[in-house]
């Protein structure tokens, strides 16, 4: 009696615990560039809502850029979710991604639209955020250095060995950075300076929002990153502060792109629209993902920094996500900085 009751017990437990409804609704493969954090909120989120199998791996932009290149002939993902809008716009002037026009597009920001447009809709904007940095302000008082305001102050000698900054070819913040030096400064000024900085960085980076996670940990003063980035530390309780460089600065559009010849499509479709949802949207910030969502019904984080408040330049994404572009500073940065790195 005891052991047919286990049986059925076994039974009924494999009934509810076997994801029968994953398993109709099949399977995604996504490469998420956002921090991890938010990656498997939306991953968590995703599946419990649709009963789809995400199958997840985190990449820097430059990285995830770089496998599905790699993967054009046999491709192995469906969706790539965020990270910075440059090589995104590379893989779809480069064919590797599908076009798609989301019914959510009537909903979202001109700059998320715009992003779209340009890409003859093989790719979108799903958030924004200006480039800038965060320091450790116990750090820097305890140094007696003063704090840095503009691009320029990055070079006092005072930061010798106490600025962290990702490599721009496996982030897309740091390639950020670098297109926005250069339309700033013109080309071989912004070399000039990145030889310069480059006496006063200890660590270039795989992942984009790394050094400012080591400055809120002590490990270096400043971390050339993302103002949102800072504010999510500074938000944690570290002694972060948020700068937005005096200069002027570049800002991304975080894309999302489905990928040419996506073997689970109508699951990258769900979740392409699913994410550029108010509701997943205003979600974010529960993630301290503090960007500019791009749906204008999303919540904005108050903690997140506006535009209004940033000295922006008009960064231009179609000449500094040309693939041509993009690969030409790649390769100076390699030859002129790479090496000074090593
Ligand atoms: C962080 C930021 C994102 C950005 C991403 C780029 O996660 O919060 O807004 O898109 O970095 O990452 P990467 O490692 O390519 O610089």
């Amino acid at each position: 009696m005891r052991s047919g009751f286990v049986a059925v017990a076994a039974v009924a437990a494999a009934v509810q615990f076997t994801p029968a409804a994953a398993l109709a609704q099949g399977s995604l493969n996504l490469i998420c560039s956002a921090d991890v954090v938010i990656c498997e909120l939306l991953e968590n989120r995703f599946e419990k809502e649709t009963g789809i199998d995400v199958n997840m791996v985190r990449m820097s932009s430059g990285e995830a850029y770089a496998k599905v290149r790699a993967e054009a002939r046999n491709p192995k993902t469906d969706v790539w979710w965020a990270g910075t809008g440059d090589p995104h716009l590379q893989a779809a002037s480069e064919g590797l991604t599908l076009e798609y026009k989301s019914p959510r597009l009537a909903e979202l920001q001109t700059w998320a639209v715009r992003q779209a447009e340009s890409a003859d809709y093989r790719t979108v904007g799903v958030y924004a955020g200006a480039l800038g940095w965060g320091y450790n302000a116990d750090i820097l008082a305890k140094k007696g250095l003063k704090e840095p305001q503009c691009w320029a102050d990055l070079l006092d000698p005072g930061f010798k060995g106490e600025i962290q900054v990702a490599n721009p070819n496996s982030s897309g913040t740091a390639y950020t950075a670098l297109a926005t030096l250069v339309q700033i400064m013109g080309e071989d000024k912004a070399f000039d300076y990145l030889k310069k900085l480059n006496a006063n960085v200890s660590q270039y980076t795989k992942s984009g929002s790394a050094p400012v996670k080591a400055a809120a940990r002590g490990e270096t003063t400043v971390g050339i990153v993302f103002m949102h980035d800072a504010v999510a530390q500074a938000v944690e309780g570290f002694p972060v502060k948020v700068v937005a460089p005096c200069e002027g600065t570049g800002y991304e559009i975080g894309s999302m792109s489905i990928v040419k010849g996506a073997r689970n499509l109508d699951n990258a479709k769900k979740w392409y629209d699913w994410v550029l949802s108010p509701e997943v949207q205003s979600q974010m910030k529960e993630a301290k993902s503090f960007q500019l969502p791009s749906n204008k019904k999303a919540e904005v984080p108050p903690e997140a920094p506006k535009f209004e408040d940033v000295r922006l330049i008009d960064y231009d994404f179609k000449t500094y996500g040309d693939p041509e572009k993009r690969k030409a500073l790649l390769q100076r940065w390699d030859r002129e900085i790479g090496t000074l790195a090593n």
